[in-house]
């Protein structure tokens, strides 16, 4: 092993640039030559490729976004975009890849593994959680300590008016940014893709809650939920309840940035310095992740986005805890 390259690909995550920094200084520790790769796949294509040294990742642990840019690269779905690359990455000879990013991104990887003498380790960068072979995703803790910042604040405005808020949070395919969020700020009901919510059960209980002067609800909604999201959800509350002074919050890309926590920071640090120990180890094609605190290596075309089942019990905790 000679030469590898790092990319980010895929939606940004916050802690993508701690991964970066671990990658190249681990690989440089180990007197490797570490080549970027800029816009993810699609800078194998355009060979936006080049040398990087320590200093280039100086002064990124604690920033949000990714120095080496991300994209959704269509071409790399084809054979020919692959092909390509693989031949702009020989210009260079890089001789292993780091792909940092979501299943998308690891089915990429695990593609491009098979066609050609390259291998390639993920490590999964993903504000959404959902990969299988990792207990997190470099990017959930940040983001989910921004939407308990920004939902902690419209508590404050819910109670000072006796509303009931609707707040949408990210997650197209799964709901951990909501249930995690939902918990940590007592919210009366969480929805999310993985367990089916009968909005008129709801509707049943904000009435109960009025009747019993309960008047501040707080109810967070994953934007990949089957009831369509948060205003979905909100318009058939304000039909029901239209004594009710329900809003809506839809918390977006803010959740994507900022500065990413200790514990993003430390799994992007420790996944960075074990991808570069494992190329060095000649195992290849694996995403690494963290299951109980131990590294776990996974195949990469077993680190797909799993619809997980979600402990019943969880949602036992939001109903008593925010009855
Ligand atoms: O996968 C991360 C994520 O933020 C999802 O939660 C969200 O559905 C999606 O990306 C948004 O994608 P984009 O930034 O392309 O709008």
């Amino acid at each position: 092993l000679n030469n590898i390259a790092v990319l980010t690909s895929g939606g940004d995550a916050p802690g993508m640039n701690a991964a970066v920094r671990a990658v190249v200084r681990t690989g440089i520790y180990h007197q490797l030559n570490v080549f970027g790769v800029m816009y993810g796949y699609r800078g194998m294509l355009t060979n936006d490729i080049f040398q990087m040294e320590s200093k280039s990742v100086a002064n990124i642990i604690q920033r949000g976004g990714t120095i080496l840019k991300t994209a959704r690269c269509k071409e790399f779905y084809e054979y020919e975009g692959r092909k390509k690359a693989y031949e702009n990455l020989k210009k260079h000879n890089i001789d292993g890849i780091v792909v940092i990013g979501g299943d998308g991104s690891f089915n990429g990887a695990q593609k491009f593994s098979q066609e050609f003498d390259i291998p390639c380790i993920g490590l999964p960068g993903t504000i959404d959680k959902d990969i299988a072979g990792t207990d997190s995703t470099i990017g959930f803790d940040t983001a989910v300590n921004t939407a308990i910042e920004a939902i902690d604040k419209i508590r404050d405005t819910a109670d000072a008016h006796d509303r009931l808020f609707v707040i949408e949070v990210m997650g197209r395919d799964a709901g951990y940014i909501a249930l995690h969020s939902g918990i940590s700020t007592g919210a009366e009901h969480v929805l999310m893709p993985e367990r089916k919510t009968e909005v008129n059960e709801i509707i049943e209980e904000l009435q109960a809650n009025e009747r019993r002067k309960k008047l501040v609800n707080l109810i967070v909604v994953a934007e990949g939920d089957e009831t369509g999201g948060a205003n979905e959800v909100a318009r058939r509350i304000k039909e029901s309840c239209p004594q009710l002074d329900t809003r809506v919050t839809i918390l977006g890309h803010i959740q994507r940035g900022g500065s990413p926590t200790c514990q993003d920071r430390i799994l992007a640090s420790r996944l960075g310095y074990a991808a570069v120990e494992a190329l060095r180890e000649g195992i290849h094609n694996v995403m690494i992740g963290v299951v109980n605190d131990k590294i776990q290596y996974t195949p990469l075309d077993k680190a797909v986005k799993a619809k997980q089942e979600i402990d019943p019990e969880w949602f036992k905790i939001v109903k008593i805890l925010a009855s």
